[in-house]
């Protein structure tokens, strides 16, 4: 099944060990050159999704609040599922009738980060683990694209960045992967801790300490989500490099890690910053970074800066090619939904919906601050996850709006509109996003430009969906 002769990353037998569960195939051949060819055969990569899994992949059924990926075991099989973990519990309803080879376990999500755990353990390359308040992707995609100048880095896709996706990611290395560069999500205390323990990092980047998820559990001030982010650190042995966003927080987290410290970022304290830092507007940023030629970013806003200086610090510690790094850097192009830069009807959107939280809404509203136009309008949705400060959090996101009318929308648009209005601001609230489109729709021309943030959780596409349709 799979497309080359190389034998697979894990062969049967040792995926079973491995997840610490028991190989269950409905029959082994008992002849001896047939009973080898199938003790050859194993899994390379895992999938969740039995819709899009891919042949040799191995299937992994989580229970979810909806549906439990158990009534799925066949369709996976059919799609190509080289073998397929199975809840103990489950494994009744399959007995006699089991599609495949399944590895049988007392508790799947367990299984599966043990054996991402043990499969990570046994490949031999650089693995760096990037988490923060934001920025983790752009960021992670950046390190990623510089470490590929010398030979190919493994990465996370999407958003597999969690007790699911972090083993996911894992599952996917290869022994061509020289590098692998993973991103750890958290939204309550201690998942930091866990990612890194399955993730065993030998590198970590902390790309900053913001006020995002100031609701999950124990996270109640910027202070203890500082303390979680620098648990990273904490996880990497002595001497071993953290890179590290320049901030007061961080710095008084990290005091005891034994970790070696790199700092990016604009103050003088920083070891890799940058200088002559010219803002080009719709065309990203110029800068200089000692050890590398002139830097021309296309990611728009200063906060890409940072962490374009995030990837150049890795640069600089693993000694890349200054000129290839450069070259990586200048090529690199914002991910859908994450600050995109599109017209519509002549207007300018920046779309910027992916996500939003106090410190990434500011930094998008300074973008749209200094982005030429005649008429600028901040369209902003709901902040999530930010608990019993949330209303206060919208006004002061809304006060910070500079140069541009305030369009809000969402429960908790009236306290973002109240914070403009105190600064003296054009507001409108909408009572939805219908209602928003339509007055959208009818200011969209040239001269106009629009940015557009909130969190994803608040699906502020649907505002540009009705306008690109007619
Ligand atoms: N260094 C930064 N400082 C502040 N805001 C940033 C920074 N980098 C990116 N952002 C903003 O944060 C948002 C999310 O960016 P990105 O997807 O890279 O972050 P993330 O940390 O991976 O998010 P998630 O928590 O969804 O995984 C974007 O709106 C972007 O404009
Ligand atoms: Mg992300």
């Amino acid at each position: 099944m799979r497309a080359t002769d190389a034998p697979p990353m894990i062969p049967l037998p040792q995926l079973a060990q491995m997840a610490g569960g028991d190989l269950l195939v409905r029959e082994v051949p008992k002849h001896p050159s047939a009973r080898e060819a199938f003790l050859r055969e194993g899994v390379e990569g895992a999938s969740i999704d039995s819709r899009t899994i891919r042949p040799g992949e191995l299937f992994v059924p989580l229970a979810g609040r909806n549906t439990d990926g158990h009534r799925f075991l066949e369709e996976a099989f059919t799609r190509g599922a080289a073998a397929a973990l199975c809840d103990r519990l489950a494994y009744p309803a399959w007995r006699g009738r089991e599609p495949g080879p399944l590895v049988l376990v007392e508790d799947v999500t367990a299984a599966l980060q043990r054996l991402a755990n043990r499969h990570r353990r046994s490949w031999q390359g650089l693995l760096l683990a990037v988490t923060g308040s934001s920025g983790k992707t752009t960021t992670k995609n950046l390190v990623a694209a510089v470490l590929e100048t010398r030979a190919p880095v493994l990465k996370t896709e999407g958003n597999r960045n969690n007790h699911w996706g972090v083993p996911l990611t894992l599952l996917a290395l290869r022994a061509e992967h020289q590098a692998a560069v993973v991103e750890l999500a958290m939204s309550g205390a201690g998942e930091i801790a866990a990612l890194a323990a399955i993730a065993g990092p030998q590198a970590g980047l902390i790309t900053n300490v913001g006020r995002a998820h100031l609701g999950g559990p124990g996270l109640g001030s910027a202070a203890a989500i500082a303390r979680e982010k620098a648990a990273l650190g904490f996880a990497l042995a002595p001497g071993e490099p953290l890179f590290v966003g320049d901030g007061p927080l961080l710095r008084a987290a990290l005091g005891k890690a034994r970790c070696r410290v790199i700092r990016f970022g604009f103050s003088r304290a920083a070891e890799v910053r940058p200088s002559r830092i010219e803002d080009l507007g719709p065309d990203g940023s110029r800068f200089e970074v000692e050890g590398f030629p002139p830097i021309h970013l296309r990611l728009i806003g200063r906060h890409q800066v940072m962490n374009a200086l995030a990837a150049l610090a890795v640069a600089r510690e693993v000694r890349l090619d200054p000129e290839a790094v450069t070259a990586a850097l200048a090529a690199a192009r914002p991910v859908a939904g994450r600050m995109e830069v599109r017209t519509l009807r002549g207007a300018v959107l920046l779309v910027d919906y992916y996500n939003a939280n106090p410190e990434s809404t500011r930094a998008a509203l300074g973008t749209l601050a200094g982005w030429p136009g005649r008429r600028r309008i901040a369209v902003l949705g709901e902040m999530l996850e930010l608990g019993t400060q949330a209303a206060r959090l919208h006004r002061e996101v809304g006060a910070a709006v500079r140069g541009a009318e305030l369009w809000a929308v969402g429960p908790h648009a009236p306290d973002t509109a109240a914070g403009a209005k105190r600064a003296g601001l054009r507001v409108r609230v909408f009572a939805d996003k219908a209602a928003l489109a339509v007055a959208l729709e009818a200011a969209l021309e040239p001269g106009t430009v629009v940015l557009l943030k909130a969190s994803r959780g608040a699906a502020l596409e649907d505002v540009l969906a009705p306008i690109q349709e007619a």
